[in-house]
């Protein structure tokens, strides 16, 4: 049982390192106390946000992990992709709780190496908890609820479609944007990884995927611009999922969940629509009340109330010693089915999801566009 305030560190002060300040000073017993970016100008910034609009005090700032003074609790890796694994090991090294954003690195190697570390230091009472904030959203939570009580019936498939809008200025804002080193991947591993999440939080297991992608609208990127995947799941379930940074102007991200006795439909995060118990009745306004709207993600407070959310659990976690509800566990699934997707997409074959967690089949030469 942890008591008192827990004094957090945030490593990593762009776009969502701000986010991750504006959620946490929504949050009683958090207080951001030490910020880390290796460009100072950054941890300057925040640190001007955190004292000027958040009312916080001023932070100590910092080039690296090991220069946070002892008294922090909770180091949030908020990093360019493939540099997640390695500052999560720094930060558990000093016996610190981590929260990293997702994904949780974009190679399987360090997936695992994180999955080790993680067994052994859950077992010392130190929590590695992973964003994937969609999955506190109150219509993704009716939706698993219904689909994993039985209300939907047996599920049978599920639709899933994240057909966004990425600029060019969008990937040549930052050098790490669109490479298979540092994102580790395109419109599936950056922008689609959180529907990836929700798929298989509603649908269980995936035992196999099968898919095509393409860069066909940007410039000077590695990754793809659109994926289309057919994914099969330990329940028989069949899925199929389509994302996109190159679909004009952004059109809502919809995942829907069919069952034999209902269907569950998520659109923009909210609850669009569900079916139960084999009725015809629209069941949405008793599981989601209509009042209860969240806001668009593009408004910085709606954002930060989405990690908030998290974060409510994550402190839970913390202060209870049990796990958090999204760990390494299931980021490790998540991170498999998009990289199980990339070596399908250079092959051309199906690829099984456990041959990735266990390493028979080795994710670290993929291409974009397929075999030639
Ligand atoms: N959960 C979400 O909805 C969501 C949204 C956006 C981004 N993200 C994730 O957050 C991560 C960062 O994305 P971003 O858009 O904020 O990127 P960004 O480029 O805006 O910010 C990254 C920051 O990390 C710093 N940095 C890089 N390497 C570092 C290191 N080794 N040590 C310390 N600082 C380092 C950079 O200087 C920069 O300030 C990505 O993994 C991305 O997938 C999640």
């Amino acid at each position: 049982m942890t008591e008192g305030t827990l004094d957090v560190a945030i490593v990593g002060c762009g776009i969502i390192g701000v986010n991750h300040a504006r959620a946490i000073a929504l949050i009683p017993g958090m207080r951001i106390t030490a910020l880390v970016d290796e460009v100072p100008a950054a941890t300057e910034r925040l640190a001007a946000l955190i004292v000027d609009e958040l009312g916080g005090e001023r932070p100590t700032t910092h080039a690296e992990i090991e220069a946070i003074p002892d008294g922090v609790s909770v180091v949030v890796i908020c990093t360019p992709s493939g540099s997640h694994v390695e500052l999560a090991e720094r930060a558990v090294a000093r016996g610190m709780h981590v929260v990293l954003e997702k994904p949780l690195d974009v190679s399987m190697a360090r997936g695992r190496r994180l999955a080790e570390i993680a067994r052994d230091a859950e077992a010392r009472g130190i929590r590695i908890s992973v964003i994937s904030q969609h999955r506190y959203d109150p219509g993704a939570v009716a939706v698993a609820e219904a689909a994993h009580t039985g209300r939907l019936g047996r599920i049978t498939s599920a639709v899933a479609t994240v057909p966004w809008w990425r600029s060019q200025e969008y990937y040549d804002s930052g050098a790490w944007r669109g490479t298979w080193e540092l994102d580790g991947g395109g419109a599936v591993m950056n922008q689609g990884v959180h529907t990836v999440d929700l798929l298989l939080w509603f649908l269980g297991t995936p035992v196999e995927v099968f898919a095509h992608t393409a860069l066909l609208a940007h410039e000077r990127v590695e990754v793809e611009d659109v994926a289309v995947v057919t994914l099969r799941f330990g329940s028989g379930a069949l899925a199929v999922l389509h994302a996109t940074t190159a679909a004009f102007p952004d059109q809502p991200v919809r995942v829907a969940v069919h069952g034999a006795q209902g269907t569950g439909i998520v659109e923009n995060d909210q609850l669009a629509h569900l079916w139960v118990d084999g009725e015809t009745i629209d069941r949405t306004a008793d599981w989601v009340p209509a009042g209860h709207r969240l806001g668009d993600e593009r408004d910085p407070q709606a954002f930060a109330d989405g990690h908030a959310r998290q974060y409510a659990d994550i402190v839970d976690s913390i202060r209870s010693g049990r796990p958090s509800r999204v760990g390494v566990p299931e980021a490790l699934m998540a991170l498999a089915t998009v990289r199980g997707i990339y070596v399908s997409a250079t092959t051309g074959s199906p690829v099984r999801i456990a041959d990735l967690i266990d390493g028979t089949v080795d994710d670290s030469e993929v291409r974009t566009g397929g075999i030639a």
